[in-house]
């Protein structure tokens, strides 16, 4: 399942949005969380500050009074506590009647010992601090508590508590302590939580659907390319796949992929039609010796008759021999299994111990073969430059009349060495030009001499194989040239 693209790629997306999610719900709620919590203390802070504010006001007045009466003004810590705590205990009760608010607070205050002193009525129930959170107010440091407080058996309240010693003349007088309820602050806490519970699940269900949808659409090129190439088979090669038009790395694979098919649809056929022309070509000379076997056969034949059957089925043996044997060649050179040796040879005198080998079989066809030109050295394989020259020289005297002439010349032309073979000949028809090079091909004029249609295209293998090309020149009725070129050696250049 997971050798899907499409699977790979829709995990993949979904545990990256996965995490995005949960990450970004966990920073939302956190945040959310330090916001809320800072803007109650806040709360707390600006209460407990209302509270001593009265307190300090209420005794500014006083003092204004005991000044008028000429009384002494003593401060809290040298008061007669009683007084403190009625003065205390009115202001709390004024501060409730006049001063509703939306949240509510509670208050309570403590003596510089800790012991309470007054409540707000709202306190329906007791909050006992725990003496070590009591001892640092007590040591004139302020700070913030959470407790859970049991308001009867099945309730729970969890109070946010801050303690704000108060102090004069650096030493702590009372405590005042605001606390309020969390419960609002939990609950909105909770309801954003669920949200982003419920929210997160339904979120990754539309990602989901919707990275199902895009990975589908993405990869329905790739589905029509396999659509298309399952239906192709092993014979059928003129086929190509779907190219979809998205102008993207898919059409150009596919564009690709039917080059390649372009390409080996060639090939299989050039190697197809190969196999035709052989099977073709090897069917005449087998027909021909079965025929003079079969015909000898029928009756008593005399001593020379079987000599003359015999000498006609050599030679069409040895017309065999010779197509299979080029034939392998030139696979060879095809499938590059031929190593070529590599050494210094002189394309002139290739070309003299070509002429001089031909040179009897230009006489006996009343042709007149002449060799001129320089010393060409190349890097190559002696005996396949030689049947190269063979093939050419052969050629020029198998398509020229008698009394015609066959020039054979070496020349430098720059870097290269160049072996030409000129004829005044029956020349080569235009429509045939492009294809004397292929196998088995044999224009319709040379079909009286002998031959096979392999010698150019042994000629071209070994050219193309030294690096070289191979050209010709001809005009039909009025004779050939055809151009053989090869890299110099360093030595010569
Ligand atoms: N010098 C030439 N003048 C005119 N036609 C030529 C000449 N050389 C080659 N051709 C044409 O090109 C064809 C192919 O030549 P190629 O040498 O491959 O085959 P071939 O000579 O017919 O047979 P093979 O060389 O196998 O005995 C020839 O049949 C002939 O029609
Ligand atoms: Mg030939």
């Amino acid at each position: 399942m997971f050798t899907s693209i499409r699977v790979r790629i829709f995990l993949f997306y979904m545990v990256l949005f996965t995490a995005v999610l949960l990450v970004f719900s966990i920073a939302i709620f956190e945040q959310l969380k330090t916001d809320m919590y800072s803007n109650m203390d806040e709360m707390l802070i600006s209460r407990a500050e209302g509270i001593k504010g009265s307190i300090d006001a209420y005794r500014e007045a006083e003092k204004l009074e005991y000044q008028k009466d000429g009384r002494p003004f003593l401060p809290i810590n040298e008061l007669d506590m009683s007084e403190f705590v009625s003065m205390a205990v009115k202001l709390l009760e004024e501060d409730e009647k006049y001063d509703p608010r939306l949240v509510k607070f509670d208050i309570e205050l403590f003596d510089r010992d800790g012991a309470s002193i007054a409540h707000s009525n709202a306190l329906p129930y007791q909050i006992n601090i725990p003496v070590q959170d009591k001892a640092e107010a007590i040591l004139g440091n302020i700070s913030f508590h959470d407790y859970v407080i049991e308001v009867n058996d099945r309730k729970k309240n969890d109070m946010r508590v801050f303690l704000r010693p108060v102090t004069e003349d650096g030493r702590v007088v009372y405590l005042v302590q605001i606390s309020t309820s969390l419960s609002n602050l939990y609950t909105s806490l909770n309801r954003l939580r669920i949200a982003l519970f419920v929210l997160l699940p339904l979120s990754l269900l539309a990602a989901g659907l919707i990275g199902i949808f895009l990975t589908s659409f993405v990869l329905r090129p790739v589905d029509l390319m396999i659509n298309s190439a399952r239906g192709m088979t092993g014979m059928d090669l003129k086929q190509r796949i779907h190219v979809p038009k998205t102008n993207d790395e898919l059409q150009h694979l596919a564009e690709v992929f039917n080059e390649l098919l372009g390409r080996l649809d060639t090939t299989v056929g050039a190697q197809r039609r190969l196999i035709q022309d052989i099977t073709h070509e090897l069917k005449t000379p087998i027909t021909v010796i079965r025929g003079q076997i079969e015909v000898s056969s029928r009756r008593e034949r005399s001593g020379s008759e079987y000599r003359k059957i015999l000498s006609s089925t050599r030679d069409e043996m040895g017309r065999l021999g010779k197509i299979v044997e080029n034939l392998l060649m030139l696979a060879r050179f095809e499938s590059m299994e031929i190593k070529l040796a590599k050494e210094e040879v002189d394309l002139y005198f290739i070309a003299a111990k070509t002429v001089k080998n031909l040179r009897v079989l230009a006489k006996k066809l009343g042709i007149r073969l002449s060799l001129s030109g320089e010393s060409l050295l190349v890097c190559g394989d002696e005996m396949y430059l030689e049947s190269l020259a063979v093939n050419m020289i052969e050629n020029a005297l198998k398509y020229t009349k008698s009394g015609g002439t066959v020039e054979v010349k070496t020349v430098k032309r720059g870097r290269f060495g160049v072996l030409s073979v000129k004829d005044n000949g029956i020349g080569i028809d235009k429509s045939d030009k492009a294809h004397i090079f292929d196998r088995f091909y044999r224009a319709d004029k040379s079909r009286s001499a002998e031959g096979y249609g392999l010698g150019l295209s042994i000629v071209r293998s070994v050219a193309e194989a030294h690096g070289g090309t191979v050209s010709v020149k001809s005009q039909a009725g009025k004779g050939s040239e055809f151009v053989f070129s090869m890299p110099l050696n360093i030595k010569n250049k």
